[in-house]
Formats: C-alpha cells, structure tokens, sequence
C-alpha cells in the first residue's frame, strides 16, 4: 500500500492519514469533550460524529459559544455538478440536515456550475443537467425549505458579485498559486474561482459552519487569511473523512469513477452487484484462511461504510466487527449486510425525491423564505 497521499479540492490520493493531515492542514481533531459539547448544545448526538467520520473542526468551540449566547450562526455548504451524485456527495447534505435541525438555523447551498465548467467537467449542456439534477436529489435529503437557500452561481452572481470583487481584491496571485497550486497553464476563470468559493462565508455577519469532507478546507484556510480584514468572521468547519471506492482504501469515491461508486440512482440490483463484486475485502482469500485469520476491518469497505455510515446500532457493528475479525463472519455476509442498509436508504431518498422533490427544489431556490429574501437583497461586504 501507498504510503504517500495527496488531498486537494479536485483530487484525493493515496492512503489517507487522517492525523497526518489534520497536522498539515492545520486542522484540531474533533475531542470527545468537544463531542460531548455538540451533544449538550444539539439535545442529541450524531452518529457521523460518535463514528468520528465527522473528525476534525476549525472554531467548531466558537461557533457553540456563539450559539449559547444566542449570537447564533448559519451553515453553508455546496456542489461541483459534475455528473449524478454519489452517496460521499450526499452525507454532507444529510449531516447539514441533521445540524439544521437541532440549532434552527439557516442553510446556504453553493451549487458551482461555473467552477465545474473552468475545470472542464462538461459542456454547458451538461453541466446545467447536472446541476438540476444534483438539486433534486439536495431537495430529497429533507432540509427546511424556509430555511435553506441553494443557488447557482451563474444564475445568483448578479446579486453576488460586489462581494466577489471585494473579496478577489485581498488575495494575490502569489497566494492562491501556493495555496491552490495553480501555474501559468490555469486558466483565470479557476484562478477568481477561490473567491467566488469564499462569498457564502459573508452573506451573514455570524460565525459560518461549513459541513463537508476536508477536501474542502484549501478553500476556508484561504478565506480565514482575509475574513477579518473585511470586517468578518474567519470560517468554521467540521470536517468530513473520505468515503473510499468501492474497490479499495485508497483515495475517494468519485462521480469520474462511477462502476467502484454508489450513485444515487443505482437500482437495487446494481447496489447489490457492485458491493457483491467489487467491494475490496479485508477478509482472507480462502474461506479456511478466513476462519483461522479473520478479516482486516481497517480496509475492509463494507464493514467500514457500515462504521461510518450505515450501522447506527452500536451493539450490532460492535458483534459483527468482533465476528468478522475473529473469522466467524465471512466478507459475503458483512456485504449482504452493507447492500440491505443501502438499498434502504436508497429508496427512502428516492421516494422523497419523487413525492415532493420539485416543490422543495422551488422553494429552496426561489419561493421560501429565506430564498425570496436572498433575491432581494444584494450581497455586499459593506453593509
Ligand atoms: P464536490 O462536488 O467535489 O463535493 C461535494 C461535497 O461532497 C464531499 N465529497 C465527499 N465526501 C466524502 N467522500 C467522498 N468520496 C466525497 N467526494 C466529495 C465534498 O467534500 C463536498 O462537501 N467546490 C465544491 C463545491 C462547493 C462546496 C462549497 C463544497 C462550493 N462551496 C462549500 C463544500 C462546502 C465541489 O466541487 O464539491
């Protein structure tokens, strides 16, 4: 196995060392007495964050002070429409949910249908199509359509774009070069793309939490550098780990790679084909090797998707875990297991989707509350 990993917005490779990156990133680790806080200050805690799939934060301590002297604060997370979605793409979604929910809050949703064209990631064509699309499956997750507000960019930046040109002002090309890594062969739609990526952090004057994975966080460390200069708060996070292809622990799941990911819309059929067949086992090649040895759980996907995401019940991921291990379960087993909690959360999503996923869609884009708000006012960083 790689020993090596890169972590970038665009890309992921190798093995990841989640310590190792928190440590270069400059990121703290999620304790369990800032567990313990979340769990106070929410009336009830995650199962993302207990799994420690949620595992790192920047002023997530802040943003709970803030919250506790009613100051408050507001999320904002966002989307590459860059192809169907995948389950890693979602989790933030539900994650944001959850946060939503337990702190009333107001959301905002940055779908990046430029940022997805500057990286050549399709035509405009498609690009749009997928971006519709990705807001449906959004609007299948259950945010409060008063609450939350997705956008465009192409479509919103009119009324966003004083702000991209306040916050394009601080950073120089120096800068975003060696924090980005762009050269002389970039093109300047991706070397602007930084700020536009930043302006959601200022549509309020509270403290901004942003659920997502850490490949993200290039992004927040830039905006931190400038926020306070422009009368702001620095950016909060609470980072995510990768969900891996199905094919193995290295790198993550990717819209680019579609036969080793769970897209939302696999049917069942094609859920139970991919994980039967390709998920990447921990277990030992022969079944006699297996019982003797048992199962490597740390780079075994099912049982880790399980961990992380699927198995809620404690007890049970603690038995199956112990089992597998020791060699009593088999990697069929653990994955039947794995395409069964799938299937259902496939399905609830789905149905959602149908049943009032173009209503939701509408009022989250422009006819609740907060979105009606948002096209009627222009953001800019002097008010
Ligand atoms: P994008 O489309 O690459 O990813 C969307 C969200 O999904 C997370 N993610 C994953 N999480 C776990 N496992 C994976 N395999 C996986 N792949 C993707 C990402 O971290 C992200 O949260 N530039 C952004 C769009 C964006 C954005 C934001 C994202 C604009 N503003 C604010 C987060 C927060 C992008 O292309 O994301």
């Amino acid at each position: 196995m790689q020993e090596d990993f890169e972590v970038t917005p665009w890309d992921v490779e190798g093995n990841v060392d989640y310590r190792k990156l928190v440590e270069k990133f400059g990121t703290k680790i999620i304790t369990d007495e800032l567990k313990k806080e979340m769990k106070k200050h929410a009336g009830g805690d995650h199962m993302y964050l207990r799994r420690n799939y949620f595992f790192s934060h920047r002023d997530l301590d802040r943003v709970l002070e803030d919250h506790s002297k009613d100051d408050g604060f507001f999320l904002y997370t966002g989307i590459g429409p860059s192809g169907p979605m995948h389950i890693g793409h979602i989790i933030p979604f539900y994650f944001s949910k959850w946060l939503q929910k337990k702190f009333d809050v107001n959301l905002y949703i940055q779908v990046t249908d430029d940022e997805r064209y500057w990286t050549g990631d399709g035509t405009t064509g498609e690009i749009d199509s997928y971006a519709e699309q990705n807001i449906m499956d959004i609007a299948a997750v259950g945010l409060d359509p008063d609450r939350t507000f997705v956008f465009k960019n192409k479509e919103y930046m009119g009324n966003m774009y004083e702000a991209a040109v306040k916050i394009s002002e601080k950073i120089n090309f120096s800068v975003a070069s060696s924090v980005f890594g762009f050269n002389s062969s970039t093109n300047i739609g991706m070397i602007f793309y930084p700020a536009v990526q930043m302006i959601p952090t200022f549509f309020e004057k509270k403290r901004c939490l942003i659920p997502a994975a850490i490949d993200q966080d290039t992004y927040w460390r830039a905006q931190r550098d400038i926020a306070e200069k422009l009368g702001y708060h620095k950016a909060a996070q609470i980072h995510s780990k990768f969900i891996p292809a199905l094919t193995g622990p290295e790198g993550k799941m990717s819209s680019s790679k579609p036969r080793s990911a769970i897209m939302l819309d696999d049917s069942p059929e094609e859920v139970r084909k991919k994980v039967m067949e390709k998920a990447y086992s921990g277990g030992q090649i022969t079944k006699e090797e297996h019982r003797k040895k048992g199962a490597d759980l740390s780079v075994d996907v099912a049982y880790q998707w399980l961990k992380n995401l699927f198995m809620e019940d404690d007890d049970r991921l603690e038995e199956i875990g112990r089992r597998y291990n020791s060699g009593e379960m088999l990697t069929g087993e653990i994955k039947k297991i794995l395409v069964e909690k799938l299937n259902n959360f496939l399905e609830e999503h789905r149905k959602r989707k149908e049943e009032n996923g173009e209503e939701l869609k509408r009022k989250m884009m422009y006819e609740g509350e907060l979105a009606e708000r948002m096209w009627n006012r222009k953001i800019d960083l002097d008010q």
